[in-house]
């Protein structure tokens, strides 16, 4: 069965949608049944795209498209559609454990726990930052899932 993820942020404009982009670059190439979606704690860029120097990034450094993405607010729901979900940071990890409702069943964690080395830290946000920022934040991201999609293949 397809493991699900869903990547959280505060605006989903820059680093979740990288986070799924990401993923679900690394579940295809591997070959393994990956659902990936990405949601952001607030609500300010509902139905916006990715932010301008992150659909940059991606593309530069990727080769993926993401400009069709579309920003959302993490729901209730989310806590029982996803096995896991997965933060930037840990102002998104604490408003997600106080949203989550008590029958949740989605795993919490932030999405560096999963990189050695770099357990508990946080992705930084490079929404006020520059496209060195951005580039930063992608290989971050990317690295991390990368090996999160290579523990879902051993899961399986
Ligand atoms: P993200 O970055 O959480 O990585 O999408 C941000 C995007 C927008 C804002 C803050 C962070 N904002 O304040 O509008």
């Amino acid at each position: 069965m397809a493991v699900s993820v869903l990547m959280v942020c505060l605006g989903n404009i820059c680093r979740s949608p990288l986070a799924e982009a990401a993923l679900r670059h690394h579940a295809t190439r591997l070959g393994l049944d990956v659902i990936v979606d990405s949601a952001g704690t607030g609500d300010w860029h509902v139905g916006h795209p990715p932010d301008r120097r992150a659909q940059e990034v991606v593309r530069r450094l990727g080769g993926i498209d993401i400009s069709g993405f579309r920003a959302r607010q993490v729901a209730r729901d989310d806590f029982h559609r996803f096995d896991h979900i997965i933060a930037m940071d840990h102002d998104n990890h604490r408003t997600l454990l106080n949203l989550s409702p008590q029958s949740a069943t989605a795993q919490l964690s932030l999405l560096l726990d999963h990189l050695p080395g770099q357990e508990s830290r946080a992705v930084a946000d490079p929404y006020y930052g520059d496209t060195a920022d951005f580039e930063k934040c992608w290989r971050l991201v990317d690295e991390a899932c990368e090996i999160l999609a290579r523990s879902f293949k051993t899961d399986t």
